[in-house]
């Protein structure tokens, strides 16, 4: 009979944990001198009969050590005869760092390289940051919880996405949650400075929700939201999967023009003031059990 087993990793600890597996049963600890120490606490071959499928549930989120984490949990259990091992990510990092200049590493290579060398079953990552960048160095999954972009739509009459790169998956969205959509242009003339220059569609007296995947330093839909708001929308406010706030930018969000911030707890983002967090355990265990 098919099963499965789950791992949450110190990354994710954080998520609705109320699934209803087994877990694991592994150490992990740091010895005195700091290092890291992980043990999978079953060894018996006939503990993983082929049929049972291991889930690790994890980020990439800092410190890098959580990566490191994962990396030794995949030994201990190749090594401890696990059959079918698989892989959320609830937050894959390191996208933007893909593409490199000459002498810069490429984050998003040596983490796919890494994980190519244990042989796993199915690798899922929930939203990923450029998709088709990532698709090309690792075989996955994209998974987005459209039930939270859903129900946050629910008191908006647009879907606007702040930039052309967000436009596919808002156009998505509008539709999944019948929806008007409308798109913005944006230029990026410094790392944190963000210009949008055009709004392709009417926003008057109407209720605007920005969606895309990453709020970072929050200067696009700061930017976004500036610039809804001087075309007559009545509010606007924004959605996004990954709620990475970035130093300083949880401050220029609060005071910012936006109404409310949603984000998923893929990263552990604190809720307040304008912040709206919505927890996406749930979503996770659909995708287990229906795999
Ligand atoms: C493209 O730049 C991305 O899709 C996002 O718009 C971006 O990562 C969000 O970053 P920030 O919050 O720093 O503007």
């Amino acid at each position: 009979m098919k099963a499965n087993m789950i791992i949450f990793t110190r990354s994710v600890q954080h998520l609705n944990r109320t699934i209803n597996l087994p877990s694991v049963p592994y150490i992990i600890k740091q010895f005195s001198d700091g290092e890291l120490y992980v043990k999978i606490l079953r060894q018996a071959q006939d503990d993983w009969d082929d049929e049972k499928d291991i889930w690790i549930i994890t980020s990439t989120q800092p410190p890098a050590e959580n990566i490191l984490e994962l990396f030794f949990l995949l030994d201990a259990l190749t090594r401890s005869g696990a059959q079918k091992i698989n892989i959320i990510f609830s937050y894959f990092g390191y996208a933007r760092q893909a593409i490199a200049q000459a002498g810069e590493a490429r984050g998003a290579q040596v983490i796919t390289q890494f994980l190519q060398q244990f042989p796993l079953n199915k690798i899922y990552i929930i939203h990923a940051h450029a998709a088709p960048v990532i698709h090309d160095l690792l075989n996955f999954t994209n998974i987005i919880d459209f039930d939270f972009f859903c129900n946050t739509s629910k008191e908006y009459d647009v879907i606007a996405a702040p930039d052309k790169g967000a436009a596919e998956f808002a156009q998505q969205v509008a539709q999944r949650c019948n929806k008007e959509f409308i798109a913005l242009e944006k230029t990026r003339p410094e790392h944190e400075r963000v210009l949008i220059q055009t709004i392709h569609g009417s926003v008057q007296d109407k209720k605007v929700l920005l969606v895309d995947d990453i709020i970072s330093t929050g200067s696009t839909m700061i930017a976004a939201a500036n610039v809804l708001k001087k075309s007559g929308a009545l509010q606007v406010s924004a959605a996004a999967t990954h709620g990475i706030f970035s130093q300083g930018s949880q401050e220029k969000l609060q005071t910012s023009e936006l109404t409310k911030i949603y984000v998923t707890n893929s990263v552990n983002p604190t809720a307040g003031g304008k912040i709206e967090v919505y927890d996406i355990g749930k979503f996770i265990e659909k995708v287990i059990k229906s795999s």
